[in-house]
């Protein structure tokens, strides 16, 4: 087998020729990019383009038809604490009654600080955590009482408060106001190079990421294009991934993709 280059296989992520696939039906044919420690990366394609599948096949709940996946330089695998999840459509609704700090400890169980850690190192994580994500001041209202904004700040602090090195975010902003959305992207951007942790955040609008990430990986038609979003998210190269003539124009510091749904 070909040895990677120096230190490639240690990366958060590393996919070499991924072809992802349902019953001979291919969703992503030729998938080959890798994402560094810190990256912040947007996730953008249209609806069944596969964002969610690629998520879950770094979780090790989808299997590859061909190629090579590697996280931190190991193959996927479920329950893998070097990664935090948080899926699409997560409500935190669900449990009204409890509390942000006991929603935010849930983070814990299943890892190694789960059951029979000791109360008092728990209660500082999440103190921590909290603070991070400039939850402290809520930290014992019930969940069902807060703003969709500061339950999407929970949901970070409970990905993050088992410390992963790779985040995934499944389209964390697409109930919140824009206001909301903007302070949910810069605590991400803020994140990443705090705590050096690589992001991938599914969304469908890029705007008001432009300033924050670092990369775009763009899904369409059975294919990706990944790159800085000056270099994506122009005709050209929406053009040949759709393979379909696509327009962007750019108006007011914001590009609108015209031509395809997105
Ligand atoms: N377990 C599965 N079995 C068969 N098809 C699936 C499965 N999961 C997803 N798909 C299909 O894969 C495609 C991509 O889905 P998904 O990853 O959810 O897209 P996105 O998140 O980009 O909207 C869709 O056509 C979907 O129907
Ligand atoms: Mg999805």
């Amino acid at each position: 087998m070909r040895a990677e280059p120096d230190g490639m296989e240690r990366l958060p992520v590393f996919l070499r020729n991924v072809r992802i696939g349902f019953g001979g039906r291919a969703i992503q044919d030729e998938m080959t990019f890798t994402i560094e420690d810190g990256e912040f990366i947007a996730v953008l394609g249209p609806n069944g383009a596969g964002k969610t599948t690629l998520l879950k096949l770094l979780l090790g709940l989808v299997q590859p038809e061909t190629g090579e996946v590697r996280i931190f330089g190991r193959k996927p695998r479920r329950g893998n604490p070097e990664i935090g999840y948080a899926p699409q459509f997560r409500t935190l609704d669900t449990n009204f009654a409890v509390r942000a700090r006991d929603l935010v400890g849930f983070g814990l169980d299943g890892h190694r600080w789960g059951p029979g850690f000791p109360s008092r190192k728990r209660r500082m994580l999440v103190d921590q955590v909290l603070e991070e994500v400039r939850a402290s001041e809520y930290a014992d209202v019930a969940v069902g009482e807060l703003s969709g904004g500061e339950k999407q700040r929970l949901s970070l602090a409970q990905v993050l408060i088992a410390n992963p090195g790779l985040v995934l975010l499944d389209e964390p902003l697409a109930s919140l106001d824009i206001a909301s959305a903007h302070e949910i992207i810069s605590l991400v951007g803020r994140l990443c190079v705090s705590r050096k942790v690589a992001v991938m955040l599914v969304t469908h609008d890029i705007n008001p990421l432009l300033q924050h990430v670092n990369r775009v990986l763009y899904l369409a038609n059975g294919r990706c294009a990944i790159g800085s979003p000056e270099t994506v998210i122009t005709r050209e190269t929406l053009s040949s991934l759709y393979n379909h003539p696509v327009d962007v124009v750019e108006a007011m510091g914001k590009k609108f993709v015209l031509g395809v749904e997105t």
